[in-house]
Order: structure tokens, then C-alpha cells, then sequence
């Protein structure tokens, strides 16, 4: 209605004086009012056709995803509390690093909200939203395992188009695991199966998810394992987080999981510097100033708190998310630190063979 006044006021202001064709103005008008009446509506549902249409994703739509009260992120929190935590994590990790190389920072924030809603069906399944020791997976064998874990990418974009979520942000379910193996449950499955374990099927245990296909799934991808691994491990030097993120973006690419993401090798120098620099400021790596010896000694001797040594173990073991011992059997203490990572001030718990699995 703006509009049609606006062009109202325009033709007024040229056509109207001392010689005014009236009966001409009056159509003129007329048209102008049509006209500015109708280019709202008009736009508003062209547009919404042919965003549609065309896949792509609005300003508007992403500010309204954002938002942490939308229904399906209100439902996440309720029903998968930890899994909500770690998307906001993630959702923080690669908003960082898109910044950095220029890829659409929003985008990626929103699609790591939502890269895991899948997993709100079966919340206890995964370790973020476990409590105590003990985990369903215990008493169940490592193909039922498997399926459960792999199925919440599936589901999770059934949820995104029952909530209508927008292709764009479906695109990070499906592709945030691209088509890499659960580890953990395959070397159990070779492990149960003794002498007959080459002919475990290996797809059995593969997401049927795409690989990125974008720079910001990409980054997702990357930050999904990244915050996994770092939540499971705790890294608490700078060394220790740097050799945690080489290790994991190395992995990834020697799998060849980026290679349809478009992100370049310079993209991925400054995604692993960014990625560094965040989780130094999360697990807040201390400077060691002159003078103060005598307390850091005292912290990694275990007394008053403890720190550098409760994470005496490699971080080697997280990233490869094996956690077998040569029996096949979890390590007797490896439950508590599965669950809830190494518990801090108790360095002696932490049984080194243990490597908290998470399944980001
Ligand atoms: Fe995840
Ligand atoms: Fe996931």
C-alpha cells in the first residue's frame, strides 16, 4: 500500500498544473495504485516459488532458523540435551572458521544446528547424552549398534522435511559424515567374528550419506569430528590441540572425504589455524609466566585440581575412535571415560588404552 501511495504522489507531482490532461492523470493513477498494490504480493510469491524452485536459501529464512526457540531445535534440547550442546558447539567452531575463508558464515552456523537432529529418535545411543557408565550399546551387538548410529543421518533429513527445513540446511545432515566407516563397531563386529573377520561386510558399517558437495558443509564436517574428539580428549596445551586438529583434518583428507567440497589448501590451513585458535580459548591453555613453576608442578603431580597429566594419554587413539582392546572387550574403566571424558584432579582413572569414542 506504501508503493501505490508513493506512485500516487509521483504522478501527482509531474502530471498535475495549469494544463493537466486530467482525464489522462486519472488513469494514470489508476495504474499506479494497481500497480503498487499488486508488486508486493506479487514478489513475495514469486519469490517464495522460486526459492523454492531453485533450492536456495533467504536472508530471512536463515535469521529465522537462527533462532534457538525454533520448534525443532526446542525439541533437540528437550530430548537430546547433550546432542543440542554439541551442535552449538560445532555451530561455533565452524562459524570461526568460515569467517576466515570467506564462505557464508550464517549458513554454516544454522546448518550445524541442525546437523544432528537425527538424533533426538534415539538420544541414549550417543555418547553426548549419556550418563553415568553404562551404555545401551553394551547389550546390543555391534551390527544393531552400527545401524542405530548410521540411521540418524537418514532420519534426521525425514525430520528436516517434515519441519520443512530448507534444502540448503538439509544438505548438512546428509553430508556432515560424509560416507566414512563407524570404526568402533566394525573392529567389534571383526573382533566377534574371530577367524571369519575379513568377511565382515565393511558397508554394513559406511554412512550412506554424500560427501560435501560444499565449501560449508565442508567446514561442518570438519568441526562436527573437531569438537567431537576435543570433548572426548580435552586437550589442555597448545601442542596437544594442535596435533588433535592436524590429525583429524589429515584423516579426512586422506580419505578423500573433502574432495567435492571445493575447499582449497589454503581454505584448510585456515580452517586448522582457526579451528586452534578456538578450542584454545574453550580449554583455556594456560601460559606458564616466570615464577609460577612451583604451582604448575604442583598441578601436574595431580595435586590441588590437576590438569597437564590427566591427558597423558595419545590423542592419537580418539581420532582413529578405536577402542578395542586386542580382545574385543572394552577396557574395564574405558566405560566412565567414554561417557564423560576424562574426569579432571583423577589422572591415575584414566586407563591409557582407553580413548573416549564419540559419535559425532
Ligand atoms: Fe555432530
Ligand atoms: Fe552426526
Amino acid at each position: 500500500m506504501i508503493s501505490a501511495v508513493g506512485n500516487i504522489l509521483v504522478l501527482l507531482l509531474f502530471h498535475l498544473g495549469p494544463n493537466a490532461d486530467l482525464p489522462n492523470l486519472g488513469v494514470l493513477l489508476f495504474y499506479g495504485f494497481i500497480n503498487g498494490a499488486l508488486i508486493a504480493p506479487v514478489v513475495t510469491i514469486a519469490g517464495f516459488f522460486f526459492v523454492g524452485l531453485l533450492g536456495v536459501i533467504t536472508v530471512v529464512q536463515l535469521q529465522d532458523l537462527s533462532r534457538l526457540d525454533h520448534p525443532l531445535l526446542k525439541e533437540l534440547l528437550r530430548k537430546a540435551p547433550g546432542t543440542y550442546h554439541h551442535s552449538i558447539m560445532v555451530a561455533n567452531l565452524a562459524e570461526q572458521a568460515a569467517e576466515r575463508v570467506d564462505a557464508n558464515s550464517t549458513l554454516v552456523r544454522v546448518g550445524a544446528f541442525y546437523h544432528d537432529i537425527g538424533k533426538m529418535n534415539r538420544p541414549s545411543f550417543f555418547t553426548e547424552n549419556q550418563e553415568g557408565a553404562s551404555t545401551p550399546h553394551e547389550t546390543l551387538d555391534p551390527y544393531s549398534s552400527a545401524r542405530i548410529i548410521l540411521a540418524h543421518v537418514p532420519e534426521g533429513v525425514d525430520l528436516a522435511r517434515k519441519y520443512r527445513i530448507p534444502n540448503r540446511i538439509q544438505d548438512f545432515i546428509a553430508e556432515h559424515h560424509g560416507d566414512r566407516i563407524v570404526k568402533m563397531f566394525y573392529e567389534k563386529a571383526r573382533a566377534a567374528a574371530g577367524a571369519a573377520a575379513d568377511e565382515v561386510d565393511l558397508d554394513l558399517f559406511r554412512y550412506k550419506g554424500r560427501r560435501p558437495r560444499s565449501r560449508e558443509t565442508g567446514i561442518v564436517l570438519l568441526a562436527d569430528t573437531v569438537e567431537a574428539a576435543s570433548s572426548a580428549v580435552r586437550p589442555s596445551t597448545a601442542e596437544e590441540i594442535e596435533k588433535l586438529v592436524n590429525s583429524l583434518v589429515d584423516d579426512h583428507l586422506k580419505e578423500g572425504q573433502l574432495d567435492d567440497s571445493e575447499l582449497t589448501m589454503g581454505d584448510l590451513k585456515q580452517i586448522r589455524a582457526s579451528f586452534i585458535e578456538t578450542l584454545k580459548g574453550r580449554f583455556h591453555v594456560r601460559v606458564r609466566y616466570p615464577g609460577n613453576e612451583e604451582l604448575v608442578g604442583r598441578e601436574e603431580s595431580g595435586v590441588g585440581g590437576g590438569s597437564l597429566a590427566d591427558h597423558s594419554f595419545s590423542f592419537l587413539e580418539t581420532s582413529s575412535l578405536t577402542t578395542l582392546a586386542p580382545d574385543g572387550k572394552n577396557p574395564p574403566q574405558c566405560a566412565s571415560a567414554h561417557s564423560m571424558g576424562p574426569r579432571r584432579g583423577a589422572p591415575s582413572e584414566v586407563d591409557p588404552r582407553c580413548s573416549p569414542p564419540r559419535l559425532n
